[in-house]
């Protein structure tokens, strides 16, 4: 890392990342700590994501640039991509002793990090902590259970996020409610959003994205969904990027070929997503983060899960749990498309600043800190 700043005390910050949502994440974090001239950070990349319509675009758009460190770890079992971060991860982060690890959300890369961190010393701290689906066959939530209680620092986009950690005998004073940093990206980038969509999508559709293993792995249900989705199709466009898990699945199936009126497409960058999310009439997903973009922008979304760790998003948003009952989906989409909407809450907090509420704790914590040890801050920096 380049110091900038105020020589020997300057804040180092090592934000580590790895997959799409992560990205997204990442971008305002930056940007706000940017702002302080006492910082100095890097963005280190898992490679977790690699394909450049799932990574390097984001990056692209999101106006971060190339990351200063990519592990190039690729894909695998969860224990094997887990491992290969934590051993690639291990000796950069031993090199440049940063004084703050950031990691983000729930994925793979998120707990391969905090687990270095918390071994050897170095402090972490967890945007978007707190979420909990309560549902302990989804890999997030072993991801975020563990991130969670390995954080010296964990920011939460939701008073839900600190109740549950409470719950679980998490220190308050660890503890920020500072907003959802998804949802500043989003507020930044929204006017540049609808120009960005493709020239021939319908001006009304049916956004839909699937890519949990929990689905998709199951090819009867897939079927199961794709003829449920032609059908629905009678009654509008769908829209539909494929995740390349998905569309892997699907290739071995010998299902989704280009039928009826859906719209397969490869994965799309941030700014079309947007804007496709913006303009769709609903939104079926499985997604995490989509549960919350489109409570922002009030565009109906049916989940289809049996559970969400982003329950404000029923409570206040736009969201509804639907299940994995196919027979649900359609009968939601059919009252949603017939029914008029009701108008839904944006949830506390999801103001467009929660990166520079974080950059403030950041700041405030160490820079109080260190005035009074230098010394020893002098050692770990290079
Ligand atoms: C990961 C996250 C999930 C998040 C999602 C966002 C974990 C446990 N899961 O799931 O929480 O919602 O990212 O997209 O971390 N692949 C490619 N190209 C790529 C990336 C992946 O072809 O650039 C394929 C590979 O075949 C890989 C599969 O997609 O095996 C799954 O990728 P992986 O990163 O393991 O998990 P995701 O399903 O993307």
């Amino acid at each position: 890392m380049t110091r900038v700043g105020l020589g020997n005390l300057a804040l180092k910050i090592l934000h580590v990342v790895g997959a799409r949502p992560n990205f997204i994440k990442v971008a305002p974090v930056c940007r706000a700590l940017s702002e302080n001239s006492v910082v100095e950070q890097a963005i280190l990349h898992t490679g977790q994501h690699y394909d450049v319509n799932m990574s390097d675009v984001f990056f692209e758009q999101l106006g971060i640039g190339t990351p200063r460190f990519n592990l190039g770890v690729g894909s695998g079992s969860h224990a094997q991509q887990t491992a290969e971060i934590i051993k690639r991860f291990e000796p950069i982060v031993i090199a440049e002793r940063p004084d703050w690890v950031l990691v983000y959300g729930d994925v793979n890369s998120t707990v391969a990090a905090a687990l270095v961190c918390s071994k050897i010393g170095i402090k972490l701290a967890h945007v978007e902590a707190g979420l909990r689906s309560f549902d302990r066959t989804m890999p997030e939530e072993i991801n975020r259970v563990l991130t969670d209680h390995l954080a010296d620092l964990l920011f939460t986009p939701s008073e839900d996020g600190n109740r549950n950690l409470a719950r679980e005998g998490i220190a308050p004073e660890r503890v920020h409610l500072v907003g959802n940093v998804m949802i500043d990206t989003l507020i930044r980038m929204l006017p540049h959003a609808a120009s960005a969509v493709p020239a021939d999508i319908p001006e009304s559709f049916i956004l839909v994205t699937l890519h949990r293993p929990s689905n998709v792995d199951d090819v009867d249900w897939l079927a199961d969904m794709l003829r449920t989705l032609l059908t629905l199709s009678q009654k509008l466009p769908i829209v539909f990027p494929i995740h390349p898990r998905t569309r892997e699945r699907m290739r071995a199936a010998g299902l989704g070929v280009a039928e009826g009126r859906i719209r397969f497409m490869d994965p799309i960058p941030y700014l079309s997503f947007l804007g496709l999310q913006q303009r769709a009439k609903l939104v079926i997903t499985d997604s995490g983060g989509i549960q919350e973009e489109t409570t922002f922008l009030q565009v109906p979304c049916l989940t289809v899960r049996e559970n969400t760790e982003r329950p404000i998003t029923v409570s206040m948003g736009t969201n509804q749990l639907v299940g994995r009952d196919v027979g649900k989906v359609a009968t939601a989409v059919t009252k949603l498309l017939s029914g008029t909407l009701k108008r839904r809450r944006i949830p506390p907090l999801w103001d467009g600043h929660a990166a520079e509420r974080i950059a403030a704790v950041l700041t405030r914590e160490d820079v109080s800190k260190r005035v009074v040890s230098i010394p020893q801050c002098q050692t770990s920096l290079r």
